[in-house]
């Protein structure tokens, strides 16, 4: 596995390999990477002959007070990971190879970045967008890879790559959990054991909120009442938003159908962690009463 900081040795690389006639996966991400980034690897690796992951920390999806500067880092044991799961080649660069001085130039989407997560984050879609952009102009893959985990990120993804014509096919990841249901997330590493046992209420939540869906429900009010029930039942979680969306432009729904989007912010402590099922979807399983803080 190589690893190259710039954008010119990114496109040389491609460039040798399209010359070969060989597909590219992409796998971007922000490192500390887990289980949940991994999955992403194993399906570029099964469905493309080269996959090219990049660790970069977006300085410009973070809002003013965001996590930037204490957003977990390690890079070493990202290689190690990469390079278990048969990547090909990382791009790690520095903001300032991401970032001129005088950057000004950035991808901005309307109507599905302005529910959920977007009320609170109301530059992070665009920062995805952009680095988004400027890394499918320099890796031109046949695929690009996102988890389901940032259901939203990636409904957004879908649009820009309709709405601008990239030339690539967008494919989604399922939810990887920890063995007590709680999606695995690099901000997980920010909960102390009692925030990680309390964080447990998020799955117990997407799981009610699945049982009542597949009983019949589709009332959003009903469902939303019940899963927030649940969700404060935890003295340690404060809920930002439990909705229900139209699972492609994140639009509310009064009544919901299958392929909606059950989506949840909750912060636990300091920390801000996010959740969500499409409907219909097979159930979410877990292990009562497990949690890596027991
Ligand atoms: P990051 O949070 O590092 O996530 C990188 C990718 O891994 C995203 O597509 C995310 O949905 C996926 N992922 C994270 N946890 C997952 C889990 N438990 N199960 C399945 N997939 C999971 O998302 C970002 O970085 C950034 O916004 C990025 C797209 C890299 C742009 O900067």
């Amino acid at each position: 596995m190589n690893t190259v900081n710039t954008i010119n040795e990114l496109r040389e690389q491609v460039r040798a390999w399209k010359a070969e006639g060989l597909t590219i996966g992409l796998c971007p991400t922000m490192g500390y990477l887990h289980e949940g980034h991994a999955s992403l690897m194993d399906a570029s690796v099964r469905s493309c002959d080269r996959t090219v992951a990049s660790v970069f920390v977006n300085p410009i999806q973070f809002g003013p007070n965001e996590d930037l500067a204490t957003y977990p880092r390690d890079f070493e044991s990202d290689c190690r990971l990469l390079e278990a799961h048969g990547v090909d080649l990382v791009f790690h660069p520095e903001p300032a190879e991401m970032y001129a001085d005088d950057f000004c130039t950035f991808v901005d989407i309307d109507v599905l970045s302005k529910t959920l997560c977007g009320k609170t984050r109301p530059i992070h879609f665009r920062g995805v967008c952009t680095v988004i952009t400027k890394l499918l102009n320099t890796v031109t893959p046949d695929k690009i890879f996102f988890g389901q985990k940032d259901a939203q990120q990636l409904a957004i993804i879908r649009r820009m790559v309709r709405d601008l014509n990239f030339d690539v096919e967008v494919v989604g990841c399922p939810i990887v959990r920890e063995a007590d249901g709680l999606a695995k997330s690099s901000r997980n590493t920010y909960l102390n054991p009692d925030e990680r046992r309390a964080a447990r209420i998020l799955s117990r939540a997407i799981r009610l909120g699945q049982d009542i869906a597949d009983g019949g429900e589709r009332r959003s009010g009903k469902l939303l009442a019940a899963m927030k029930e649940k969700l404060v039942s935890e003295p340690m979680a404060e809920v930002e938003y439990v909705e229900v969306v139209n699972g492609e432009n994140m639009q509310p729904v009064d009544t919901f159908r299958e392929g909606d989007l059950v989506a949840m912010a909750v912060r636990i402590g300091g920390t801000r962690l996010i959740d969500n099922f499409t409907v219909g979807q097979p159930p979410i399983d877990f292990q009562e009463g497990q949690s890596n803080a027991d």
